[in-house]
């Protein structure tokens, strides 16, 4: 299968909101990305609403639903306030993260020995809102098959681990041992996502097996939007600078 890309705005709510108007509008890069090709978009909004807000979920669902085919993810802690806003909005996918309030992004999967049982309801709940439900998972063979025991439709493998071996050149085991949680995942009827840390170096090897069906990336892509365009926005500056006017 061909993997689909859900670009995170979270790092443009960010720059946003450091200065208290709506500028970047986040809901002009999300046009850009869905324009460009991207399936959906993703946000995750945190209890203090320090880069994405929970308004920005019924603006983003405005945006994707004037491009045919295109999603909204909203991922993040299913408090009740998350929950509230995320069955009132409907966002095509909600993607469940164990993350608390004061990290600084999310940085383990659900333990569902712990926590599957009290996550049956919600899930049950989301889908018959008509709400898809992914659970962020760390890529291991025991978790995967809990998450099915779950009921939620999707999961997704949380990448960082692997991020970390590709930069250091020493992924390959790693990398297996995510393919491995993948190809259960889909043999127990899940479809699987992935992200955190995924970027223009490691992705293309992570998905070459054709099983991820959908990637969220926002970091490092803001990052390398920024690299790419650096240099020809400072010569526009200073070409203007140069003619005077
Ligand atoms: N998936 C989840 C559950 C996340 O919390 C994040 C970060 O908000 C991502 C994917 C995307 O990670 P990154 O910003 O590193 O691309």
């Amino acid at each position: 299968m061909t993997t689909q890309l859900s670009v995170n705005l979270n790092k443009i709510a960010l720059v946003r909101n450091a200065r208290g108007r709506n500028f970047p509008a986040i809901t002009e890069f999300g046009e850009m990305a869905l324009s460009g090709g991207a399936i959906g978009l993703t946000i995750h909004p945190r209890p203090d609403q320090r880069h994405a807000t929970y308004q920005d979920i019924a603006d983003l669902k405005a945006v994707v639903r004037r491009f045919d085919g295109k999603e909204l993810n909203v991922e993040g802690y299913p408090d009740d306030t998350l929950v509230a806003h995320v069955l009132a909005e409907k966002p095509d996918q909600f993607t469940l993260v164990p993350d608390d309030p004061n990290q600084i992004t999310s940085d383990h999967g659900w333990d569902l020995h712990q926590h599957g049982e009290r996550l049956k309801p919600l899930i049950a709940q989301c889908q018959s809102a008509g709400i898809r439900t992914s659970l962020f998972v760390d890529p291991d063979l025991e978790q995967v098959r809990r998450a099915a025991d779950t009921g939620t439709d999707r999961i997704e493998l949380y990448t960082e681990a692997y991020a970390e071996a590709f930069a250091l050149n020493n992924y390959e085991p790693l990398l297996e041992q995510y393919m491995q949680c993948a190809d259960l995942a889909l043999s127990l009827g899940m479809t699987v996502n992935a992200g955190h840390d995924l970027d223009l170096d490691n992705l293309g090897n992570f998905v070459a097996r054709g099983n991820v069906a959908e990637v969220s990336i926002g970091h490092a892509l803001t990052v390398e939007a920024l690299q790419l365009g650096f240099a020809e926005t400072i010569k526009r500056y200073v070409n203007i600078l140069q003619r005077g006017r």
